[in-house]
């Protein structure tokens, strides 16, 4: 364990032999193209099938008037995801809603033919965004299991009123869409009653149950294949409506049916990060003890979906604040439902928040990374629970030791413009990254022959973090193998259960259940060689290792003499993982849809991985052109899997931090509540030019309490904190503060004219 090992699907996927799931080969497969609402609000008065069902090689055009009544099952699990039925209702909530299903023998086909669906309006204005007229503002706390309650602590309007140092700013966070490169696609296909669906999920499990209840059906008949994911970041989480109803078409044309959206559509029918406004409010003694501490977020959702992230969950318990309120509020506009997006909660709000510590930094004259240190805590400020682990101020100090801090605090730390060099203000500056560290049910199988090779089955998934890679490596250590003799197989509902592949849960949650399952085929061998080999010292003393069974220092055994043993030629163990304080029944409930995800600041202690990221950002004088030469992280996330897989995920996050920073943005038309820039060529994303350096630091961290693998997920915490620090040392480079991400030039221009 522990060891750098490249991808054991890196060579399937660099040769094109991975299979996604729309890539799957069937025999008479017809296609389908959804046809989209082109209005935000409003209702379908009449949609005429007629010129596009005329289209020669068009085998159905599935509205609502052919679907009502049979895909009505209440939203998708616990968590975020729409609630709109829209083969169901004729109500428009929101631009692009899909409104009908068009299969044809062709692509082509079936693309001319939804081009000729006309569909009749009823028109209302809607309402855009925050400000917007006619959005209706309700409370977050509550809304899901996500955010059940505002923390607060103490008297924070007292201490506020009576802290020589405050500081009250607003800061404003971006909608985003996640735009993985793997396009959204569903492939249905019957037989004799038996459902397979072909989609990239996040979720096989849970979707099979969902599948069941929207179509009806007995879960044992339906299968969800998933192998492999070209990106997710959540958007891949939460079924959509076009599952079912593509299942449905399949059905109703007796064929396999495919359905690949367009990447505009996906800016629709799936789910996107949110905008947020946060109001920050924090107060301080001059000894930089922060007194009193206030965040309050705005988080934009749709009218009939109360999805919330709540990041004050995770801000509130931050730093050693004294008091602290938080309140979160909802608002209603006509937009298609959000949904979760790597590090959902912490990304926005941990912008705000540390903006807000920099800021005050500032005013007290203290070195950023030193107010940190000062109010650093082990134990939470609301509750007064304690950390399992938190290992903050060592990032810090890694990471300021590599980047160089000291070159900030030698040109005085608040002194802006003084690093300037020719044409380009130079500024450095630093945050702090956060994320909670979660775990889930999880059941996994592992079979082990007497020749030495193992397999292991999970539906859980590889999005692409490299969690195929570190179950193989979890398997082999436990088995005494060596990495390529492990098969691991993943993301098929009739594999067992495992959990959503969202959270930063897969490592943690699928590494427990399967050091489980060969901890019992282990047993079984210690058994076996018990017998007549005379005892052998303590079950701890018998390892397996290079195919040989260790009894003790002076004899080992080959595999194949204790299979033989116990007139076997294989050894299999079904094992499942609940994690302590889970539900009872965790994992069946885990089977019926529920991920039943624990952590974070739920349970009796509090379980966060932390990292701490500096950047160096050049602002051209003249132009305001905005660049980031240096970034350089250092997470402490417990126990560390495989260093290599561990660093492409939290390289990986900064990147995506940056490009939150400094490029992303769905762009909403007021007046028309839609998406503009609904395609990779108008939303940007960084690409190689804007990434110099990156340099990623694993800081060493034990931490036995938070799950039987001892490991903090980590595939979102890169991300959280890149944008403040890119704030932070933008603000030292030219003097001006941007509260707002994306922070572009054109901000840059307008700040340099006012
Ligand atoms: Mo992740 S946004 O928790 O799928």
């Amino acid at each position: 364990m522990g060891a750098p090992v490249a991808r054991i699907d890196g060579r399937l996927k660099v040769t094109g032999q991975a299979r996604y799931p729309a890539d799957t080969p069937l025999h008479n497969l017809a296609h389908a193209v959804m046809v989209t609402s082109t209005i935000a609000r409003g209702r379908i008065r009449r949609v005429d099938t007629t010129a596009a069902a005329a289209v020669p090689g068009v085998l159905l055009v599935l509205t609502r008037d052919r679907a009502r009544g049979q895909l009505t099952a209440p939203k998708f699990g616990t968590g975020g995801s729409t609630s709109i039925q829209p083969l169901n209702e004729e109500r428009i909530w929101h631009d692009g809603q899909m409104l009908a299903i068009v299969v044809a023998e062709t692509q082509e086909v079936a693309q001319e033919a939804a081009d000729l669906v006309a569909v009749t309006y009823d028109h209302d204005t809607p309402s855009a965004g925050f400000d917007a007229s006619g959005v209706e503002i309700v409370a977050g706390a509550g809304a899901s299991p996500m955010y059940p309650e505002d923390p607060k602590a103490g008297d924070f309007d007292t201490a506020f009123k009576a802290a020589p140092v405050v500081l009250d700013a607003t800061y404003n966070t971006a909608a985003q869409h996640h735009n993985p490169m793997e396009l959204f696609s569903t492939t249905a296909e019957w037989n004799n009653g038996h459902l397979t669906v072909y989609e990239p999920s996040q979720f096989v499990a849970g979707w099979r149950a969902q599948l069941a209840k929207q179509l009806d059906m007995d879960a044992a008949n339906i299968r969800v294949v998933s192998e492999y994911i070209g990106g997710a970041f959540g958007s891949k989480g939460p079924m959509t409506p076009r599952t079912a109803a593509v299942a449905l078409a399949a059905r109703l044309v007796q064929r396999p049916v495919r359905c690949v959206c367009t990447r505009a559509q996906g800016y629709t029918t799936a789910t996107f990060r949110a905008e947020t406004r946060q109001r920050i409010r924090m107060g301080a003694g001059r000894d930089g003890k922060i007194r009193a501490f206030s965040h309050e977020g705005w988080e934009l959702t749709s009218r009939p979906d109360d999805y919330v992230v709540g990041g004050t969950e995770t801000t509130a318990r931050l730093y050693a604040y004294g008091a602290v309120h938080t309140k979160v509020q909802l608002v209603k506009a006509d937009r298609n439902t959000p949904g979760y997006m790597r590090s959902p909660p912490e990304t926005p709000y941990v912008f705000g928040l540390e903006c807000a510590m920099d800021e005050m930094a500032e005013k007290l004259g203290l070195d950023p990374v030193e107010f940190r240190r000062v109010n650093d805590t082990q134990a939470d400020p609301v509750s007064g629970k304690r950390y399992t682990s938190r290992s903050l101020m060592r990032c810090y100090d890694e990471a300021a030791a590599a980047f160089g801090w000291q070159r900030r605090l030698d040109a005085g730390v608040w002194k802006t413009g003084a690093m300037r060099d020719g044409d380009w203000l130079v500024g450095l500056g630093c945050a702090t990254a956060i994320y909670p560290t979660q775990v889930a049910p999880c059941a996994a199988r592992v079979r082990l022959t007497a020749g030495g090779k193992a397999l292991v089955q999970t539906s859980a998934h590889e999005i692409g973090t490299g969690v195929r890679t570190v179950a193989a490596q979890t398997a082999a250590q436990a088995l005494g193998l060596s990495v390529e003799d492990v098969t691991v197989e993943m993301g098929d509902s009739a594999l067992p259960a495992g959990p959503v592949a969202g959270g930063s849960v897969s490592t943690a949650s699928v590494c427990s259940a399967v050091l489980k399952a060969c901890g019992a085929i282990r047993d079984k061998l210690y058994r076996a060689a018990a017998v007549n080999s005379g005892p052998p010292a303590t079950p701890e003393s018998f390892t397996l290792r290079d195919g040989m069974a260790v009894l003790d220092s002076g004899r080992s055994a080959p595999l194949s003499a204790l299979f033989q043993k116990l007139g076997t030629t294989q050894l299999e163990d079904y094992a499942e993982f609940a994690p302590e304080g889970s539900a009872p029944g965790a994992v069946e409930q885990l089977r019926q849809g529920n991920p039943g995800i624990i952590g974070g600041a739920k349970g009796p202690v509090l379980m966060y991985a932390f990292g701490a990221e500096f950047v160096e950002v050049r602002v051209h004088a003249r132009t305001g052109e905005i660049r980031v030469p240096r970034m350089v992280g250092a997470f402490a996330a417990g126990r560390i899997m495989n260093p290599r897989t561990a660093r492409s995920q939290l390289m990986g996050g900064m990147i995506w931090g940056l490009g939150a920073a400094l490029h992303e943005m769905t762009e909403i038309d007021p007046r028309h509540a839609r998406a503009v820039n609904r395609d990779l060529q108008d939303y940007l994303v960084p690409v190689n030019a804007d990434v110099e350096g990156v340099e990623v630091i694993l800081v060493p961290e034990t931490d036995t309490e938070v799950n039987p693998a001892g490991v903090k997920g980590l595939g979102e915490l890169g991300n959280v904190g890149t944008s403040s620090a890119i704030a932070s040392a933008l603000y030292h480079a030219t003097g001006r503060r941007l509260r707002d991400i994306p922070m572009r030039l054109d901000k840059m221009l307008q700040l340099q004219q006012a």
